[in-house]
């Protein structure tokens, strides 16, 4: 039998709590729970219900600025069995270990001491220490993404086999295929649409409509106790629904990723450094706008900010340290309270514990001894100088790669790239400039339009994105198979674009570089239903609009509209009604006045 928990207008238009059990018996602890689910956070026990109620209705008067909703607990009894054992370690950067019982789930732990992206990110502060831990007590290991600073491949092979690693399927084998290539682990894979029993949690995970965006959001609850990790992904108010109906209301905790993971603005050279900075505050204020609306939508018991600023030590890339879009928790934290979340925030350091049950926080003391987000940079400076062997090690390898003849080897692997998807080289129509430096240097073009084609390049030739590199890092993709993502997010090249509109095709096909996702890329966006809605702008211009973002297919209902721009919140491309025309991306939403 299901509980119910929603409001009703009482008297005055007051909002009235109504807990419906649908039978049994509500006591104190049961409201407390019950209301505790529904308004985010515990209320004074004098105002909740005493005693033993005898019947199916209870009614309390909430905390105020509740708003009237309602949604399906799971049934009471199943709640409320036992007592809620849930604790939530910080591992530093995402990584969770999460234990509700007898069960522990290790979440996105990256505690190379190499960093991740051939040493260009470092955890920040260093947890390395907990990578060396005795983690054999572990029952499943959950990884949410592909992204080097979510999947550590050497913790993970050090790690018993015998234990699982659970992940979800993106419509491809390629993160699969990374994983048992990296780890040598084959991973237990989750469908998305249903929940999962791992030990006595269960757990549920999330992902983008688009293959093209692979990336998972994850939910985990033990008696009546729930976390939701939401990574790097973007999901509709639908999902944002669903995930609440998985949790049983508003969770203990949600992780919000604050900071920034891709190479945009900082690489482009096309942009002044006060430009670059703009870009970077409006990209970094975008990011944390999304971040409150998830938290508003789903008012959890506390927000915890997490996954980063990584810290940058390669000398090369220090200055990327104090870029906007890489914001300190603090600065997140005080951007949330100055737009008004009045919610719990807190942004832990690695080895601090949460008690779901309490919502008692404990600090390690070590690590509060020895890092503070105040004195960043002179931690930095003395990280970098440990590090400093590691990023050696990440230069010397890749310049003891051997490439016989770079200009063979550059042919051989556009012209294979070329052949893979006539769907993408359609979208991406027009020519990149590839741009080495260093040892065997060269430039070659690439034309994606409608003869493709790769060929060393010539004074005067035009082009319209360039990548400048150096060759050693070329050598790493060209001999090791390095993904061009992986690359792209350690920061070491230029960039150049004209126009200045992201191409997502042509990072999609380079990232993937892989029949099986642009195939699942290409279906989904041919896929993308007709159906058009109705959207007024402020001045009174009605327009017929497709429903789904040309981009990757997120509902346009509550896109918000100023002028006659229309922004789609899932990544904030930017449409003119008049026209359709995307101003930030490279793709056209159908659009018709029609007033
Ligand atoms: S779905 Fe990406 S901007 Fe709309």
């Amino acid at each position: 039998m299901a509980t119910e928990c929603y409001t009703q207008l009482g008297f005055g238009f007051q909002p009235k709590l109504v807990v419906d059990f649908a039978g049994g018996t509500l006591t104190t602890d049961a409201g407390l729970l019950l209301v505790r689910q529904f308004v985010g956070h515990a209320l004074p026990l004098g105002d909740v219900h005493h005693g033993r109620v005898e019947t199916a209705l209870a009614t309390h008067a909430p905390a105020a600025g509740v708003h009237q909703r309602s949604w399906t607990l799971p049934p009471l009894r199943r709640r409320l069995s036992g007592r809620a054992e849930v604790k939530v370690q910080f591992l530093g950067h995402a990584g969770l270990l999460i234990q509700g019982g007898n069960t522990r789930i290790l979440m996105d732990g990256w505690f190379s001491p190499a960093g991740a992206f051939d040493s260009s990110w470092f955890q920040l502060p260093s947890n390395h220490h907990l990578g060396e831990r005795d983690w054999s007590h572990v029952d499943a290991f959950v990884v949410s993404h592909e992204h080097l600073d979510h999947l550590d491949a050497g913790f993970l092979r050090r790690q018993s086999a015998a234990t699982p690693l659970h992940v979800v399927s993106f419509g491809s084998p390629l993160f699969l295929r990374k994983i048992l290539r990296t780890t040598g682990r084959t991973p237990k894979v989750l469908g998305t649409g249903r929940e999962y029993q791992i030990g006595e949690i269960r757990a549920r995970a999330w992902i983008e409509p688009s293959p093209m965006n692979q990336d998972s959001v994850w939910a985990f609850t033990h008696r009546g106790r729930s976390i939701v990790h939401t990574v790097d992904s973007r999901l509709s108010i639908e999902e944002l629904d669903e995930i609440l109906e998985f949790t049983g209301g508003p969770p203990d905790l949600l992780l919000l990723q604050h900071s920034g993971a891709s190479w945009y603005p900082l690489v482009y050279e096309i942009l002044s450094p006060v430009e670059k900075r703009m870009r970077s505050l409006t990209k970094r204020e975008r990011k944390l706008a999304y971040a409150r609306s998830v938290a508003d939508h789903m008012r959890p018991g506390t927000v915890v900010i997490n996954a980063g600023p990584p810290a940058f030590l390669d000398p090369q890339l220090r200055q990327v340290n104090a870029d906007p879009s890489f914001p300190t928790p603090g600065e997140s934290r005080a951007w949330l309270e100055k737009v008004g979340y009045r919610g719990r925030v807190e942004a832990p350091l690695p080895g601090d514990e949460i008690d779901l049950r309490t919502g008692e926080m404990t600090e390690d003391p070590a690590m509060h001894g020895e890092f503070s987000w105040a004195q960043a940079e002179s931690y930095i400076e003395g990280y970098a100088r440990r590090c400093e062997p590691a990023i050696a090690a990440a230069y010397r390898h890749a310049d003891e790669l051997r490439v016989i003849d770079m200009d063979a080897a550059v042919h051989e692997h556009f012209t294979a790239m070329l052949a893979l998807s006539p769907y993408f080289n359609e979208r991406i129509d027009l020519t990149l400039c590839l741009d080495v430096e260093g040892p065997q240097s060269g430039r070659w073009l690439i034309d994606f339009g409608r003869s493709p084609s790769v060929r060393k390049a010539r004074d005067g030739d035009e082009y319209q994105y360039r990548y400048t590199m150096h060759s050693r890092w070329l050598k790493r993709i060209l001999v090791e198979g390095l993904p061009w993502e992986d690359f792209f997010l350690s920061l070491r090249f230029t960039a150049f674009r004209d126009p200045d509109i992201y191409n997502d095709h042509l990072l999609g096909l380079m990232k993937f570089n892989d029949p099986a996702s642009l195939t699942a890329v290409e279906e989904y966006e041919r896929s993308l239903s007709d159906e058009t809605i109705v959207r007024d702008t402020p001045d009174g211009l009605r327009c017929e609009i497709a429903r789904y973002c040309p981009h990757a297919g997120a509902a346009l209902d509550h896109a918000p509209i100023e002028g006659h721009l229309l922004t789609c919140l899932n990544h904030h491309y930017v449409f003119d009604l008049d026209t359709g025309k995307c101003l930030t991306g490279n793709c056209v939403l159908r659009a018709r006045k029609l007033s």
